[in-house]
């Protein structure tokens, strides 16, 4: 018998029908929980937006397998949530194929144009000039998403292209409703979106006034964008009619992007990260993203503390916790870039030995200064976390876990003439300049200076925990620098501390990352935990809500699903 749980979203959400019946057999449904998770037989897509979710159920009911709904969700988020979805952007898959009993690393990031040069973005007095790094044509990366999507759906998939593309097209063409999450998003991002009157006639009415919630937003560009790329595959967009568009715009506003970086442009299949935690298999993105070597890293340090016995959020775990952070985000400064370009010690880095080292050096009553940790200075700048993360799993085996961005909300704001596709600004992720912090207030070391056809260094972290040698979690979040963190605390929520993945993705977050040396916390975080961190030396810093994360975990041969409640609009079905 096929029962269907509905989604809850937000954080007021209850039991359901028939879910007691499952609590009593099932180790990860505790009934004594206050938030509950979506459960499932079948198969299960939790993403950021609910249309995508459909797009992607739909297909997974139709028989496609998970890869399948996720290339179609990928599609589908690029018109849907265009602040983080996206065709002009890049980013990375992680595949569990079961027939196999392989994981494959897809890296299908961004890179630097073969015109790009390391000192780019300083001007006269050798500062980075943030304008450019951001806004121009020259922060924008040559484009790996379309490519990316079409090679796992050859590869791995099942579907025709134009299957996948086809909730994508219908949504672009007769229109979406705009929701709360999307018209927020309209207002945060008006500043730069309306600088480039092409992206202002897409988002805003011809007043420049916003789509009011309950509106049709239509996006014919990108419809016939996405026709295009139906009909022709990625040739329409790295050589074909998409191609002399974004070169044509690139050459009219001193952009660095040509004809011959789109048609050179490949992903590349990847070994991914491997790690172990108690006893459960970690696997995760290598290089260029720092993600995998840092969450394997910490998890190896805090590995030699009793977590579980710590208690969750009590002022004891999170320090050993924050110490770990400090350590994991200082190596990434001094080690991390692509590896096609630089040599990372990444065995070294998720070695246990290294890991238990670095635990050695952690002082359970006192904070370790970051200058203590790695000399560096600190420096003040915006931030900005925009990127989403969508998880699958199908019921023959197969897991994916997609993170994808174009950097900033709605990338560079920039939308390619005729095309109806935003660029990203993903330039930034580079080290424009040593020891100068990026829009993540990421300090950047040599290993990430820009070199022609360098990928730029990433948090991105989609990840797949097995047990017994099958997928069993399947994870990410959104967060720039804080992505990291944020996966690790829902891996340890659901292995140390036995959460259901409703209550781990529900839990307060914190997060540090060596330079700024503060503690961040999520508002509501216990007063009294904080001031033992305060006694203890952390300096503490409120924060934004933190990540999105879309999490799925199977067991007992059930699904069981949560999106975060921390942004509207995510939903995570099964069937
Ligand atoms: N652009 C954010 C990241 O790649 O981590």
């Amino acid at each position: 018998m096929k029962r269907i749980f509905k989604v809850f979203s937000l954080i007021f959400c209850l039991n359901l029908n028939g879910v007691d019946a499952i609590a009593q057999d099932s180790p990860i449904y505790d009934y004594r929980a206050v938030f509950h998770p979506v459960i499932a037989e079948n198969g299960m897509v939790a993403s950021q937006e609910d249309l995508a979710t459909k797009a992607g159920l739909a297909v997974l009911k139709e028989g496609g397998n998970a890869v399948d709904a996720a290339v179609t969700i990928g599609f589908t988020l690029a018109v849907t949530l265009p602040r983080a979805g996206n065709l002009g952007g890049g980013g990375f898959m992680l595949i569990h194929l079961a027939e196999s009993q392989k994981t494959i690393a897809l890296d299908y990031r961004e890179k630097a144009p073969l015109a790009a040069t390391a000192d780019m973005f300083l001007d006269e007095n050798g500062n980075v000039n943030q304008e450019q790094i951001r806004f121009s044509h020259q922060a924008v990366g040559v484009p790996g998403t379309v490519a990316g999507l079409i090679m796992a759906l050859e590869k791995y998939g099942t579907i025709s292209l134009n299957r996948a593309l086809q909730p994508a097209i219908e949504l672009a063409e007769t229109g979406m409703i705009v929701d709360e999450d999307l018209y927020n998003s309209l207002i945060f991002a008006k500043r730069w979106l309306q600088k480039s009157p092409q992206t202002s006639s897409i988002f805003y009415k011809p007043d420049g006034s916003l789509y009011e919630i309950g509106e049709t937003l239509k996006q014919t560009d990108l419809a016939n964008s996405l026709k295009l790329i139906a009909k022709e595959g990625k040739d329409a967009f790295y050589q074909g009619d998409i191609a002399d568009k974004i070169v044509a715009d690139m050459a009219a506003n001193n952009g660095l992007i040509t004809k011959e970086d789109l048609a050179k442009y490949k992903p590349i299949i990847r070994e991914p990260i491997e790690g172990n935690y108690r006893g459960y298999q970690v696997y995760s993105m290598p290089p260029p993203s720092s993600g995998g070597v840092h969450l394997v890293q910490m998890l190896n340090i805090l590995e030699n503390f009793s977590i579980s016995s710590l208690g969750h959020n009590r002022a004891s775990t999170l320090h050993v916790m924050i110490e770990a952070m400090k350590w994991a985000y200082a190596d990434r400064f001094q080690f991390m870039g692509d590896t096609d370009f630089v040599d990372v010690p990444i065995t070294r880095l998720i070695s246990k030995s290294y890991g238990n080292s670095l635990a050695k050096k952690i002082n359970l009553h006192q904070a370790t200064p970051s200058q203590s940790v790695l000399p560096h200075p600190a420096f003040q700048v915006d931030e900005s976390k925009e990127t989403t993360h969508y998880s699958v799993m199908d019921s023959y085996g197969n897991a994916v876990a997609n993170t994808y961005t174009l950097n900033f909300s709605y990338g560079s704001g920039l939308v390619v003439p005729g095309t109806g596709i935003l660029l990203n600004n993903e330039m930034d992720d580079f080290t424009a300049k040593p020891g100068s912090p990026n829009a993540f207030r990421l300090l950047g070391g040599e290993g990430n200076k820009i070199a022609p056809e360098k990928r730029m260094l990433s948090s991105m972290t989609p990840t797949i925990v097995m047990k017994e040698g099958k997928p069993w979690l399947v994870t990410g979040s959104p967060g720039g620098s804080r992505i990291i963190t944020t996966t690790l605390q829902i891996i340890m929520n659901v292995i140390d501390h036995k959460m259901n993945i409703a209550e781990a993705t529900n839990a307060h977050r914190v997060h540090h990352q060596w330079f700024p040396d503060l503690l961040r916390v999520e508002e509501g975080l216990n007063g009294d935990t904080l001031e033992l961190l305060e006694g203890k030396g952390h300096q503490i810093d409120g924060s934004h809500a933190m990540g999105s994360t879309q999490s799925i975990i199977y067991e007992d041969n059930q699904f069981f699903g949560a999106s975060d409640p921390r942004k509207p609009g995510a939903l995570t079905l099964g069937y």
